[in-house]
């Protein structure tokens, strides 16, 4: 088949790759004319474990090519994608521009019939708005139709994701766009739900929203089980083997973050106020999302107090989440924020993230290492902000002798707290007691004695 993939970020680039891997005829367009240089050069503009290599075969086989002129890109397409981003607005709503511009741009070029295809995170409603916007700006009369494919893979993992997806989702009221697209993915076997417009936009939203709610549900037990003297790693082993509640999502942290679990939350929830309805669940899920890097940050002051003048911390991990140098709403830049905030020095290191992070944090107060262990170097206390692989088999004999202190905030629960106190750290963690915690002796640390007696009412 004959393909356009608009906007060649972190969903078109991997969506074009494996759309000319399954042997179809591709071309990505993309405003941006020096990612396009980038992208042809060979280099790619962002990092995904497998997308180099896919990108390049593909090229080198001439089924993918890449232009900055959408008009060239979708002229021969049977399907064109929308996969431009939809950041957060000021309100909270999806910021949609992007894709009305480009609905615009489609409209004013279409020639023939195509079938126009949203696949970036739209709120309900939005594709009936591009079927109107692209028919509005028709230079001839033209058939087309529109369909919502959300997109479901996850950055770090996104070029399997997309092979190997649990199901496809297709929205469209055109039986005809219906075909055409799964003529696209029925090779892959996995179930393809056929929906209308909007319950595929909502599928999207809701899945994401489920998600965050899971994030946010353990991480309101890792509260309670600090305090109740329980440890959250292995209650949410023991949840997750239940096949009803399942293992994923189940990591207690310093929250989410990210392009999308922030903005299509917040978004979703604005969908249902201007819906007149109140998500009360939702509006928790985004409270104690924000709260969690707060109470972090409060184990952090209760032992130091909030003047960090002085100290030294060496902080693993600035991506968002491992396996991708994605920072965008990272909460491990905004615990650096904070700590820096209150006078602490930083050591940074990420094996991704670190030139994008620069782009951020800029150079005040703060040192980029070369690898964990030089980030450590006179540090006083290490904070794991991102569950990179890497840093759960650090070497924590060799960091402990290039500490000034031996503390260990880790932030993702990457390491044993039975190994990290053995080998003689103070160590705090999330949703469990450990030495750390212990030696604080705060009084609002209420204990699993204590906590009983409330709970029975006495
Ligand atoms: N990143 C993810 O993990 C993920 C997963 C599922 C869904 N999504 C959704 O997919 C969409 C895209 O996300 P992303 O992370 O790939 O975004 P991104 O910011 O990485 O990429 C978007 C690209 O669109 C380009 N663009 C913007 N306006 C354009 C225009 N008028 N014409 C052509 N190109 C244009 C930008 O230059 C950029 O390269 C969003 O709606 C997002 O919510 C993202």
């Amino acid at each position: 088949m004959k393909l356009c993939v608009i906007g060649t970020g972190y969903v078109g680039l991997v969506g074009a790759a494996i759309f000319a891997d399954w042997g179809n005829d591709v071309i990505g367009v993309d405003i941006d004319a020096k990612k396009i240089e980038k992208i042809k050069s060979g280099e790619m503009p962002i990092y995904e474990p497998g997308l180099a290599e896919i990108v390049l075969k593909n090229i080198e086989d001439k089924r993918l090519i890449f232009t900055t002129s959408l008009a060239e890109g979708m002229k021969d397409a049977e399907i064109v994608f929308i996969c431009v981003g939809t950041p957060q607005s000021d309100s909270g709503s999806a910021d949609l521009s992007a894709v009305w511009a480009v609905a615009k741009e489609i409209g004013e070029n279409l020639k023939d019939y195509k079938v126009i295809v949203t696949k970036s995170t739209v709120p309900v409603g939005t594709n009936e708005k591009v079927r109107q916007i692209v028919k509005e700006n028709l230079k001839t009369k033209v058939e087309f139709d529109v369909a919502s494919n959300p997109e479901f893979l996850r950055e770090g993992c996104s070029v399997e994701d997309m092979k190997n997806t649990d199901r496809t989702v297709i929205g469209s009221d055109s039986k005809k766009a219906l075909d055409i697209m799964k003529k696209l993915y029925e090779h892959l076997g996995s179930p393809i739900v056929e929906a209308d417009l909007r319950s595929a936009e909502m599928i999207k939203y809701a899945s994401n929203a489920f998600l965050a709610t899971k994030i946010s549900f353990i991480n309101e037990i890792g509260q309670l089980c600090e305090k109740a003297a329980a440890d959250v790693s292995v209650v949410a082993y023991g949840m997750g083997l239940d096949k009803r509640i399942g293992r994923h999502f189940l990591n207690a942290g310093i929250g989410y973050g990210g392009s999308c679990f922030p903005k299509d939350v917040a978004a979703l929830y604005r969908t249902s106020t201007d819906q007149a309805y109140d998500f009360k669940l939702l509006r928790s899920v985004m409270e104690v999302n924000v709260l969690q890097r707060t109470h972090f940050v409060k184990k952090v002051t209760r032992k130091y107090g909030r003047n960090l003048s002085g100290k030294t911390f060496a902080c693993l991990g600035l991506a968002f989440k491992g396996d991708t140098d994605d920072i965008r709403e990272s909460v491990s830049l905004e615990v650096i924020r904070t700590l820096r905030g209150m006078g602490a020095t930083i050591r940074a290191y990420d094996p991704e993230a670190m030139e994008n992070a620069k782009k951020e944090l800029g150079d005040a107060n703060i040192e980029y290492a070369k690898d964990m262990y030089d980030a450590a170097k006179g540090a006083d206390a290490i904070f794991i902000l991102t569950e990179w692989k890497e840093f759960a088999g650090i070497d924590l004999k060799k960091v402990k002798s290039l500490m000034n202190e031996a503390v260990i905030y880790d932030g993702r629960n990457l390491l044993s707290k039975e190994d990290v106190e053995s080998a003689g750290f103070n160590y705090f963690a999330i949703g469990k007691r450990t030495n750390g915690l212990e030696e604080l002796k705060d009084e609002s640390y209420m204990s699993a004695s204590a906590l009983l007696r409330n709970g029975n009412g006495k």
